[in-house]
């Protein structure tokens, strides 16, 4: 469960240690006063709780003695001390909760902060490869569990282990037999426990296995909704829900099973406790070994152990089951970062805006290339249309612009920089994406545009707005600016979200521009008159743009075509067609239409 080695991380997130226990301590490393101060606490509580029977015991080894005087006046020191440790278990244990208040949301937080800040920098394909509403479960999960953990050891099994030392040391000063009948009871009791509460485990976690699959399930038929409506399979798939929630069944019922088996040997061990030091004391007594003090203080110890210890295999098997979430949590989140900023890496500035890729060979998976060797040189300012079929490569070569992905061999250079050696933070600055299926932020769609620039003014956005065609829009809707938008933008239409994306990289306004299907979705009409504001707002930015529909890019500076991962063609557009290759195809085939699937 605990690795030792440091693992690769980007230098801006927390040392998260990758070891779950590690984990633990890390989460708890400012909080070290207000842990032990709790860990006083609770021995405070757990000990004015077992000096009660003491307590008792002196009253009735005065009771018993009890001569003819005053009974208040002979029995007052052990009603004070009665007295004295309620109050002082009222006071332990409010303050232990106060403690616990302090300390708890703050715990969380933080744990929850450094997870969040730990899972900002994984890369891309990490995010490819992880569901986001998953990763979100987990974080808030596992800062629970972190609680859960912590609170388990301090507030129950710390006061426990001192309720068995204090009752077996106040029993063995007693009667040594005694003391060791109810120390051999508590060590076979908590042995046997532990050890059902690791039988029970598989269980419990096929239980919760289960519920988070009938979880999953229920998410997945709500979020296709509209599918199962269109297809009128609503029946259908509250038979398919049917299924799992049976199996749910089943499974809860087997583990309620073997936790009801558990609860016969706590009870009979109970018994066995009771009337066993009962029984043992009586004679004791009998025999004039023990007082009758003595006698009330043994069977108030053998109680006070037996409610302590009664759920010991339920405590254990939550235990293990929030450790296990740390672990989960731990491993799911705290993995190296792949892609992270060279040592000493220096921000980038871009001048001129020139552009090449360096016999770049990537691929998403080992087994297979999406380019093999590829060279290309953008000159600075100059405006680029890729094209090619779908799947050829397009928004790989943009992507890895970005950084997005590790080469596995070559290099990409930003005006003669490698940008595997500058900070990724510099280079995202500089170059701008619209990408082919942007998504916003459930905010505000000021918000939203503002995200170009973190201090733009309202002046700014609207112009931005204006630039990218999505005013007149924006100014029909009730709210305006202040609109939201849905989760990822759904409540725009798909051509509203691309424009709202075009007003908030025009904000941002970065050297190097690129465009992947920018204006895909909008009407040619539209698409027309934003294509006119996209050309001025180019200005001197060397320029990237992917289209399908290539009207949109025929009058930029330079044409690549794109052929699985290759470039096959490279010139203006009137180059392009004199060569009647690919291109000269593509453009006759479209009659001002879109590309067809295959050649
Ligand atoms: N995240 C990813 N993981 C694995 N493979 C990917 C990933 N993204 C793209 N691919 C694969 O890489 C190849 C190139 O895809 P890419 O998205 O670059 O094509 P494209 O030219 O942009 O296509 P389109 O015109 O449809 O947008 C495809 O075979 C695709 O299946
Ligand atoms: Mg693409």
């Amino acid at each position: 469960m605990s690795k030792s080695q440091p693992i690769q991380r980007a230098a801006a997130a927390p040392d998260l240690p990758s070891g779950t226990i590690k984990f633990i301590l890390y989460c708890l490393k400012c909080f070290r006063g207000l842990m032990i101060l709790m860990l006083i606490l609770e021995t405070g509580q757990a000990a004015s709780n077992i000096m009660v029977p003491y307590a008792v015991k002196a009253l009735m080894d005065g009771v018993a003695q009890l001569a003819d005087g005053p009974v208040l006046e002979t029995l007052r020191n052990p009603l004070q001390l009665l007295a004295g440790l309620a109050l002082a278990e009222i006071l332990f244990s409010r303050a232990s909760g106060a403690v616990l208040i302090i300390m708890g949301p703050r715990l969380r937080q933080q744990t929850t902060r450094n997870l969040y800040t730990y899972l900002q920098y994984h890369s891309v394909r990490y995010f490819g490869d992880h569901f986001a509403g998953g990763l979100a479960h987990r974080i808030s999960e596992t800062a629970m569990s972190v609680n859960h953990t912590v609170w388990a050891v301090v507030a129950d099994f710390w006061p426990i282990a001192i309720t068995f030392a204090v009752s077996i040391t106040l029993l063995l000063g007693v009667n040594q037999g005694l003391g060791l009948f109810v120390a051999g009871w508590v060590f076979i009791y908590v042995l046997c426990s532990y050890l059902m509460a690791t039988r029970c485990q598989p269980y419990a976690k096929n239980y919760a296995a289960t519920r988070s699959l009938v979880n999953g399930k229920i998410v997945d038929a709500v979020t296709n909704i509209l599918n199962a409506k269109l297809f009128a399979r609503l029946d259908y798939e509250r038979d398919y829900l049917n299924k799992f929630l049976e199996v749910e069944l089943q499974t809860g019922r087997r583990t309620f099973w073997f936790m009801e088996r558990v609860r016969w040997f706590q009870f009979i061990a109970a018994a066995a406790l009771k009337l066993g030091t009962i029984y043992y004391a009586l004679t004791l007594w009998d025999g004039g070994l023990i007082t009758v003090g003595d006698f009330t203080m043994s069977v108030g110890l053998a109680l006070l152990i037996i409610n302590d210890a009664r759920n010991l295999t339920r405590r254990f098997l939550e235990f293990f089951e929030y450790v296990g979430n740390v672990a989960n949590g731990v491993d799911t989140i705290i993995r190296p970062h792949e892609i992270i900023d060279a040592p000493n890496a220096q921000d980038l500035y871009v001048k001129t805006g020139r552009v090449e890729f360096r016999n770049v060979t990537f691929g998403y998976d080992q087994s297979q290339t999406v380019f093999e060797g590829l060279n290309v040189v953008i000159e600075p300012g100059q405006r680029v249309g890729l094209v090619g079929f779908s799947g050829s490569g397009k928004s790989t070569f943009v992507s890895l612009m970005l950084r997005n992905f590790e080469l596995q061999r070559g290099q990409i250079l930003i005006d003669g920089i490698d940008i595997a050696s500058v900070t990724q933070n510099s280079l995202h600055e500089q170059v701008s994406l619209i990408p082919q299926d942007p998504s916003l932020f459930h905010r505000s769609l000021k918000e939203n545009i503002g995200y170009g620039k973190i201090d733009a003014s309202d002046l700014e956005i609207a112009a931005a707005a204006r630039m990218a065609h999505a005013d007149d829009f924006i100014e029909t809707m009730s709210e305006g600016y202040e609109a939201l938008v849905g989760e990822r933008g759904v409540k725009l239409s798909g051509g509203q979200r691309q424009r709202i994306a075009i007003a908030r990289v025009m904000l941002k306004d970065a050297p190097i521009l690129i465009l992947d299907e920018a204006t895909s979705s909008l009407d040619s009409v539209t698409e027309k008159t934003i294509q006119e504001n996209l050309d001025r707002a180019m200005g001197k930015k060397t320029v990237i743009a992917v289209a399908h529909r290539l009207s949109t890019i025929a009058h930029l500076d330079r044409i690549l075509v794109f052929d699985n991962g290759q470039i096959v063609e490279d010139g203006t557009h009137e180059e392009l067609l004199t060569l009647q290759g690919n291109y000269y195809r593509l453009w006759s085939m479209q009659a001002g239409g879109f590309l067809p699937d295959q050649a």
